[in-house]
């Protein structure tokens, strides 16, 4: 947890809570402005990349769209800004400013916010995203994501939150306190993980396979399972230039199942290190979230490894896209700005 401080000069503030994650950023104000972009910035090339798209920097999907005209950038590869790579620290800092300019809706009024980073990101590069938010807010904490969870669903306390994105999944303690980094874990076989696995077993199977991580991202995200398949999936891909159909079911569950070894693994240690008392608790809330929450079938698959402990429930968080933001919003509305540094649960 890291706090700037400032004066608030008048009470007409937009407060905004920003969820700034590995691939998508969502942002929600209290004025109602809700929205999530692809957490990517582009730069033309050259001049006939400035001609086609027009101006000097463009972000998220419209930055995808044209990607062979542009130099993209995504500031948080894995879970961190690059403190090495200046660009790095550009792509991140216009990022969100952009972000902060939509949310705004063309007011002039002083924006004061909660930024949701990665947890390793606001462990290793806390001083650094400190002064991002300094520099584009009056007044700015930056907390992580999995905190933002638990605030959201009123679980600060023996509760833990597994939050499954692209880059990277946070498993996080919850014990009525900012979690130390000893409370949280960040394992990078996450999201990307399962799609670099299944581009590979899918050219394994069919070396002619005519197929993109990207595609393969979007079958995974319609049709991602792990344990019983829930349908046969059967996709159309080209092989050698030709439509065929295939039956993909067993190597996405394959690639699907590939993260959950290490989420029980570092699960468990993380049960382990909360007070004997307290575990029961924490055991009856644990909270998936994050897109990878929205594998089929994960909250069971997971409570089922974790049988020999009794009780147990895992519960899919209901809107995994815009928690994080929420839970941002929800503190910066529930605490005032002036005292957001001040609060024991901020400190
Ligand atoms: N329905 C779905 N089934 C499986 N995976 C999905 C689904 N929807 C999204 N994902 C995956 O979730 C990941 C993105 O999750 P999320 O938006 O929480 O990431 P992030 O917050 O940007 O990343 P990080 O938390 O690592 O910083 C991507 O790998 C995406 O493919
Ligand atoms: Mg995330």
């Amino acid at each position: 947890m890291i706090s700037v401080e400032h004066t608030r000069k008048n009470n007409d503030v937009i407060l905004v809570g920003i969820d700034l994650g590995t691939s998508r950023t969502a942002v929600m104000t209290n004025r109602g402005f809700k929205d999530i972009i692809h957490s990517v910035v582009g730069y033309p090339k050259d001049v006939i990349g400035l001609k086609l798209v027009g101006k000097s920097q463009v972000f998220g999907e419209e930055a995808l769209r044209h990607h062979s005209a542009l130099t993209l950038y995504h500031p948080l590869e894995d879970g961190v800004v690059r403190e090495a790579s200046k660009s790095d620290y550009n792509a991140a800092y216009e990022l969100i400013k952009h972000v902060i300019e939509q949310a705004r809706q063309g007011s002039g009024d002083e924006v004061c916010g909660v930024i949701g980073v990665p947890a390793r990101a606001s462990i290793i590069n806390k001083e650094l995203l400190v002064k991002l938010a300094q520099d584009l807010m009056s007044i700015a904490v930056v907390v992580s994501e999995p905190f933002m969870v638990a605030y959201f669903l009123d679980k600060l306390s023996n509760s833990i939150i597994v939050d499954i994105g692209a880059g990277t999944v946070d498993i996080c303690g919850m014990k009525g306190t900012i979690p130390s980094p000893k409370d949280q874990v960040t394992l990078l076989k996450a999201g990307n993980y399962i799609d670099e696995r299944f581009e590979s077993v899918i050219l394994q199977r069919y070396p002619e396979a005519q197929v993109t991580k990207n595609s393969l991202r979007i079958i995974k995200e319609q049709y991602g399972f792990v344990g019983t398949p829930p349908e046969t999936v059967k996709v159309s891909m080209r092989v050698g230039g030709k439509p065929l159909e295939l039956d993909i079911t067993e190597e996405l569950q394959l690639v699907c199942e590939s993260i959950v070894p290490d989420i029980i693994e570092h699960l468990e240690a993380i049960i382990r290190g909360f007070d004997p008392e307290d575990q029961q608790q924490a055991l009856l809330n644990i909270y998936l979230a994050g897109g990878g929450s929205k594998i089929k079938g994960i909250d069971s698959f997971i409570a089922g490894h974790l049988q020999e402990y009794g009780d147990v429930r895992v519960a899919c968080v209901a809107d995994p896209d815009y928690i994080g933001s929420a839970g941002a919003l929800k503190m910066a509305t529930e605490v005032p700005p002036e005292l957001w540094n001040q609060v024991g649960f901020l400190s």
